[in-house]
């Protein structure tokens, strides 16, 4: 099984999107191992999106990420680093297909209201950062048999 890092970004907290996406994950099929409210420091943003520290957004997208609380989650499941990138949609909103979270909620790429792990490795280092090791639950869903 295969853990994945989900964050709702400032914009889709603000704009009530915290349930409508958690459902979504939910409904899916995927089990929530830990979730929390938190305010990127710059420090801490600028790790998450160190990849990116060359890139012309750079200073836009650690400004917007720290711009508010983000909602952090874990999700598990079969494949879930991928099928979470499908259910979240193209990086461009204006790209994303309709049905997705981007394709259905975003317009602009700077505000795309959600990331996800792009890798296992991604995901097991983003998880590293946003939480310690007893904010991951461990449990069993009876409704897995059926997933
Ligand atoms: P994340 O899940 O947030 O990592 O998005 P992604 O993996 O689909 O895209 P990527 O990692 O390439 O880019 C990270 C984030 O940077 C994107 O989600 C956008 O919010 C932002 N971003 C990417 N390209 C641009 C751009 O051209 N302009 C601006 N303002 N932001 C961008
Ligand atoms: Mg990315």
């Amino acid at each position: 099984l295969e853990r994945t890092y989900v964050m709702i970004k400032p914009d889709g907290v603000q704009r009530n999107l915290i349930g409508p996406i958690v459902s979504r994950f939910e409904q899916k099929g995927f089990k929530l191992v830990a979730g929390k409210l938190v305010t990127l420091s710059k420090e801490t943003a600028e790790t998450h999106y160190g990849e990116h520290r060359e890139k012309p957004f750079f200073n836009e997208l650690v400004t917007f990420i720290t711009s508010g609380p983000v909602f952090a989650m874990v999700w598990e499941g079969e494949q879930a680093v991928k099928i979470s990138r499908h259910l979240i949609g193209a990086t461009n909103p204006a790209e994303a297909t309709p049905g997705s979270i981007r394709g259905d909620y975003a317009i602009q790429v700077g505000m795309n209201v959600i990331h996800g792990s792009d890798s296992t490795e991604s995901a097991d280092r983003e998880i590293g950062i946003f939480f310690s090791e007893e904010e991951l639950s461990t449990y069993e869903k009876n409704t897995n048999v059926w997933v």
